[in-house]
């Protein structure tokens, strides 16, 4: 660690130990801290290794027990969670995304924080959708943009491509000069586990740039008010999907590629765009490539204005076995000196509006300031608004679609699949 950092985190780590009440406790209930994740990918696997440090910094008496669970997007985790907690056998603290939706679908093994949460200085909105019947569940700890096209700067330019693209026939036309000169237009990977990304990424933006969707359409979507088999933005989407597959766009190998093995087909020269959440730029960079240099991103096609939100938090189960030090990693997510030591690696903006700003780099300044805009229509994301369920059933049902893009059958496929979730 460069030894400026270092006195930074030295310089934090202070006022955190000032923040953080000290209790009284057995040893036992303080050594400690058995917590589980999914961050494995370049980027977010450094990401959370900085916060367990800092947490290390200061209470260096707290053994973390880590549990690193492979699989982005949390798939394999949160189903092994499940397990655990039915066994009897609770973690103190384990990630999920935050959102109403998710949050809803884990609350009945959770313990409420909000003496935790207590006055967090964050936008309305996040404070809302993390609200499940008057009780907060979760510490957000990072803001996530999923509406990110990202593309490989070198190759946009060689195609004489014009940035931003604005519209699907825009799209259509910069992937058209793409596979004529050899390359993946857009690179997608589903693999492992990881079909959701279908869903949560490619259908929703593509649902979200629709003529009959957009961010109203989305919420309403996501809370099970919409009617799939009549509404036009479902047979829309489906069949922008199908356009992609149909003119070869995307990359034949997609359900053999989890999604930072995709990203990494921007870095070596051999796709043009990437359709994934800003984790995408925590990878990209972990490997090496200089933000807005060598990459950059742009709002998906048509949905400029919009902004797809989910944020990951860390929760509080019932019979945490090291309550403790729980609450005290809880308390130490909540500070501007966490979000400061995890966002900027993991290409995540902090959700704190008093938030130490200087150490991102373009792109997140871009994306904090989208997100801060009054004008920008904020939606949550597969991720945050729908039940989780969505994301293993929608995963399941677009994966078939993948294989068979057959629209008036997707229509029936994904009204069945909607309907399965027993709003
Ligand atoms: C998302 C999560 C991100 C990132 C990604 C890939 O669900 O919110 O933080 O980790 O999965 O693992």
């Amino acid at each position: 660690m460069k030894s400026k950092n270092l006195l930074l985190l030295l310089v934090f780590t202070l006022s955190i130990a000032i923040l953080v009440p000290s209790a009284v406790v057995s040893a036992a209930d303080d050594d400690k801290l058995v917590v589980y994740h999914w961050w494995t990918a370049g980027g977010e696997k450094e990401a959370i290794d900085a916060v367990f440090d800092l947490y290390n910094t200061v209470y260096p008496d707290i053994e973390i027990a880590e549990n690193p669970v492979s699989g982005g997007g949390g798939g394999i985790m949160r189903s092994k969670i499940k397990t655990m907690i039915m066994a009897g056998n609770a973690p103190d603290t384990f990630q999920i995304t935050y959102g109403s939706g998710m949050l809803e679908s884990w609350v009945s093994v959770l313990q409420p924080i909000d003496d935790i949460w207590d006055e967090l200085p964050v936008p309305e909105k996040i404070k809302e959708m993390g609200t499940i019947d008057g009780h907060q569940y979760g510490i957000p700890l990072n803001i996530m943009r999923n509406n990110c096209l990202w593309y490989n700067k070198d190759l946009v330019e060689e195609l004489g491509i014009e940035i931003p693209l604005t519209s699907w026939d825009e799209l259509y036309a910069a992937c058209k000069k793409a596979k004529e000169a050899g390359y993946i237009p857009y690179a997608v990977g589903a693999g492992s586990g990881q079909e959701f990304w279908l869903a949560s990424q490619i259908f929703q933006s593509f649902v979200l740039s629709a003529p009959h969707g957009g961010p109203a359409y989305l919420e309403k979507l996501y809370n099970g008010q919409a009617n799939p088999s009549e509404d036009k933005a479902i047979r829309e989407a489906l069949g922008a999907i199908k356009h992609m597959i149909g003119e070869g766009y995307i990359n034949s190998d997609y359900a053999a590629l989890t999604w930072d093995k995709a990203a990494d087909l921007l870095v070596s020269d051999k796709a043009v765009f990437y359709q994934m959440g800003d984790w995408a730029k925590g990878h990209l960079t972990a490997v090496g490539w200089k933000s807005g240099v060598d990459f950059n991103y742009q709002p998906s096609p048509g949905t400029e204005g919009v902004f797809s939100l989910h944020l990951d938090c860390f929760v509080f189960p019932q019979g945490a076995p090291h309550p403790t030090s729980a609450k005290k990693w809880l308390h130490l997510l909540r500070t501007a000196e966490a979000e400061t030591v995890f966002c900027p690696i993991k290409g995540a903006t902090p959700p704190r509006l008093d938030a130490f700003t200087d150490m991102y780099d373009v792109i997140s300044q871009d994306i904090l300031k989208d997100f801060r805009d009054p004008e920008t229509t904020i939606v949550e994301s597969a991720f945050a608004g729908p039940p989780e369920a969505w994301l293993d059933v929608f995963g399941r049902m677009f994966s078939s679609f993948f294989e068979n893009p057959d629209v008036d059958q997707g229509v029936k496929n994904f009204a069945n699949a909607y309907k399965s979730l027993n709003w």
